[in-house]
């Protein structure tokens, strides 16, 4: 019947700190859509890719890191892929769009302020979205800002923050940032964590949608005007964690709220915790093996 047209669904999956395991990010996304039978518009990473050139530009705790987490290098490996990565990072693109992600705190700002808006492998696998950007995805205006509110060379940048904050409210559908509004959690010592600055920006765009990461934990949904809010889990944890060992992860598997999944058409986001995460682990995770 005219003028009762269905919404027009759209999917877009979120991601939660990489910290260059990129490639446990492509193979939980191909996962995801095999085991749900879907098919993803849109990849949106939230910052901390780790998106560094190489081991010897990471600060010094990736780099700590990386000594106990091989598959933190997997970006490194992605840059320049061996001929069998290559040849499974091309297949996979076949299924899944490409990786969208804004700076989070633990990257090499002057190889992506080099690199602009774009891709950043030979592939093409994942692709730069400078701050204060609002692009089109999937059918919706999505709004990028990356780094923390904290002084110092990782904190938001003031030219981006003012441009987004200069645009109209609902001027975007979405709004991705690194950290995340002030109050939406407590440290390990009870201290109030979150920015302010990015609260206020959430108060004026009012997005339907924000999603943050960088606390490493999921959070949400939180609701600040129209906007509902989430934070997303590291994509993967540390091997072991001293003040909390409820979470050591000696499988090195991705975790629960780790991904989110946004139905653009009813405005439903799920924060995914499904079985099969388990299935996706490891300290050299082979892509090929996802890909069938
Ligand atoms: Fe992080």
């Amino acid at each position: 019947m005219e003028g009762l047209r269905p919404a027009v669904l759209m999917l877009i999956a979120f991601v939660g700190d990489v910290h260059g395991r990129v490639l446990h990010a492509f193979a939980a996304l191909l996962t995801l859509q095999r085991r749900r039978g879907v098919a993803l518009d849109a990849v949106v990473q939230v910052g901390d890719l780790g998106a560094y050139p190489g081991p010897e530009r990471m600060d010094a705790p990736s780099r700590r890191f990386l000594a106990e987490h091989p598959a933190e290098g997997d970006f490194f490996r992605l840059l320049d892929p061996d001929p069998a990565l290559a040849a499974a990072v091309t297949e996979a693109l076949k299924h899944l769009p490409p990786m969208h992600f804004v700076s989070g705190n633990h990257e090499d700002f002057e190889f992506l302020a080099a690199i602009g808006g774009g891709p950043v492998d030979p592939l093409g696998a994942v692709r730069h979205v400078p701050d204060g950007t609002v692009a089109e995805l999937a059918g919706q205006r999505v709004a990028f800002l990356g780094r923390v509110e904290e002084p110092g060379y990782m904190d938001l940048d003031p030219d981006a923050l003012g441009t987004l904050l200069a645009a109209p409210p609902g001027s975007a559908d979405i709004l991705v940032t690194h950290d995340g509004p002030h109050g939406l959690c407590t440290d390990w010592q009870g201290t109030t964590r979150g920015s302010p600055k990015l609260a206020a920006l959430i108060d004026h765009l009012q997005p339907a949608l924000h999603v943050s990461g960088h606390y490493h934990h999921p959070n949400g949904p939180r609701h600040y005007g129209r906007t509902v809010s989430y934070a997303l889990s590291e994509l993967v944890y540390p091997r072991r964690n001293r003040r909390r060992p409820e979470h050591d992860n000696p499988r090195q598997q991705v975790m629960a709220g780790a991904i989110g999944l946004y139905d653009t058409g009813t405005g439903a986001f799920e924060l995914i915790d499904d079985d099969w995460l388990a299935d996706v682990h490891g300290d050299h995770l082979d892509l090929a093996t996802f890909l069938n």
